[in-house]
């Protein structure tokens, strides 16, 4: 997507050095846009673990550059496959609810499974890394595609007056390599010049709503407003609300979906209004292993100072205040679940199919 006039993407390689990727640093949008070097397996663990790089897709393939990593570094080691092992695992603990981190990581692994020669090893861990981050981007703009007909379905209704979508947390091109997923279809309807306006959960405690998703829409010309995460139920109730599509850090075979926290709510809040409820996401992102989200997704609990504290910007310096009284204990979930009885549909890059096992199956028979 176009950042101040120039196409990127979330993550990609330095094309002078093959031992380098590059990231947009996160933390600091939309205050200033910076570009990182990352160059070990340390600093992509260091990187996904603070959110430097955050959301489902790209979380995956940073942990697949990051077993790449790890594959050169082991070439010094004295057992260079334990060090790769371990590697993997550690890998793969640093955020464990979206599904992608050891989808990734484990392919990876399975790729390179039983070469030998650590040069050939390192290529080929390479080769899978960039060719997933290919497939990626693939998935997330037939996403758009398929998605794109729901919006052309609500505008032609409205006889081409805005169709209003709102959006929880970031599930933008930053949070895959490029499109997004509940965005994808949003960029692909305004470039048709169908007129839309997105409603923007600002997504408390890391407010990626309001600093990414809004900075990502706003670089677009996306017409879009910013909203306190509680206000979505009563913008719903006065029929402000068209559709709301959201993202998805891991998806059970039964359709329950596991998102930022909050996002559980708006659901709910759209089943009352019987507002369209739709989940964008690649079949990276379901776990065809598991049945019940409640039971079985391991949700992340994050730092306490999420929560105690804000961030924001002066003048263009970062600041962090604490917000909270310093005795009052708080809490920070960082996802929570919606019941596949919320979901009016699931918005796949093989096309739109109903939040239930036997739907889901059915475009994905090989699971
Ligand atoms: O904690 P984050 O910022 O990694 O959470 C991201 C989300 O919850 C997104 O909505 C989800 O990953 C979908 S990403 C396309």
């Amino acid at each position: 997507m176009i950042v101040n006039g120039k196409p990127y993407q979330s993550i990609w390689t330095d094309p002078s050095n093959d031992e380098v990727v590059m990231i947009i640093n996160q933390h600091l949008l939309p205050f200033e846009f910076r570009v990182d070097e990352i160059s070990s397996s340390a600093q992509v663990m260091e990187a996904i673990r603070t959110m430097k790089v955050r959301g489902a897709p790209l979380i995956g393939i940073c942990g697949a550059f990051g077993l790449y990593m790890a594959c050169l570094e082991a070439r010094h080691k004295k057992d260079g496959e334990k060090y790769i092992s371990e590697h993997a695992e550690m890998l793969k603990s640093a955020r464990p609810t979206a599904v992608n981190l050891a989808w990734a990581v484990n392919r990876v692994m399975q790729k390179t499974a039983g070469v030998k020669d650590p040069e050939e090893k390192i290529r080929g861990a390479r080769k899978e890394a960039i060719g997933m981050m290919e497939e990626d981007k693939e998935s997330c703009f037939r996403i758009g595609q398929h998605g794109l007909e729901l919006i052309l379905e609500i505008s032609r209704r409205k006889k081409g007056s805005p169709v209003n979508i709102l959006t929880h947390c970031n599930a933008g091109w930053l949070a895959c390599i490029d499109y997004g997923t509940a965005t994808s279809p949003i960029y692909l309807a305004h470039d048709q010049g169908i007129k839309l306006h997105i409603w923007v959960d600002e997504t408390r405690p890391r407010n990626q709503g309001a600093r990414l998703t809004a900075w990502e829409l706003g670089q677009h010309g996306v017409p879009h407003t910013v909203i306190v995460d509680n206000a979505g139920g009563h913008l719903m109730q006065k029929r402000l609300v068209d559709m709301v599509i959201v993202g998805s850090d891991r998806t059970t075979r039964t359709g329950d979906v596991a998102n930022k926290i909050g996002t559980y709510l708006k659901a709910l809040a759209a089943h009352d209004n019987d507002i369209p409820f739709y989940v964008a996401l690649p079949s990276s992102s379901i776990d065809f292993s598991i049945r019940s989200g409640i039971n079985e997704i391991r949700v992340e609990e994050r730092d306490l100072s999420e929560v105690r504290n804000m961030e924001g910007s002066i003048r263009g310096d970062i600041y962090t205040v604490n917000i909270i009284p310093e005795k009052s204990p708080v809490s920070n979930f960082g996802f929570d679940i919606t019941p596949a009885r919320l979901v009016t549909g699931l918005i796949t890059e093989r096309g739109i199919c109903g939040a239930n096992e036997q739907e889901i199956i059915k475009l994905f028979p090989e699971h």
